[in-house]
């Protein structure tokens, strides 16, 4: 992590300013924002490091825990929310027991919305990786977890 740090920061000055574009630089580059990379920033800023975790936990862009293993994201653009997008997308957040753009403790699934995936005609949709799940329902949520994990073990 250390050696892309110094690279990042030196694009800025270290004005307070510019810490949000600097936490989106950091995320970009490592996937996430460690602790140690924020207390870097925070250094950089000449702010406390209470005050950058504060920044990043109040935007839902940052993300504290790397990206888990399985990417999971649910349209919520209008055709797939008038068919039940809000349905499902609880169901997935009952099955994994996190928020969006969280991601569970064993670093095996993380969470997102997109505004479209880009097939409205099979709505409402997700996609498990890239691969995209249509017509979904909240018990093909069920299955299809039910079907990961037995992928899994
Ligand atoms: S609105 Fe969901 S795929 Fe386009």
């Amino acid at each position: 992590m250390d050696y892309s740090l110094p690279q990042i920061l030196s694009s800025y000055s270290g004005a307070q300013d510019e810490l949000i574009p600097i936490l989106q630089a950091v995320q970009d580059e490592l996937g996430y924002l460690p602790e140690e990379a924020m207390s870097k920033v925070a250094d950089f800023c000449r702010v406390p490091a209470s005050k950058v975790f504060g920044i990043a936990s109040f935007y839902a862009q940052f993300r504290f825990l790397p990206l888990g293993r399985t990417q999971i994201t649910i349209c919520r653009g209008t055709a797939c929310h008038v068919r039940g997008a809000p349905e499902i997308l609880s169901e997935v957040k009952r099955q994994l027991g996190v928020e969006e753009g969280q991601t569970t403790p064993d670093l095996e699934y993380s969470l997102e919305t997109v505004a479209c995936i880009g097939c409205c005609a099979l709505a409402p949709c997700l996609t498990v990786n890239g691969r995209v799940e249509s017509s979904m329902t909240s018990k093909k949520v069920k299955q299809l977890f039910a079907r990961e994990e037995e992928d899994a073990s």
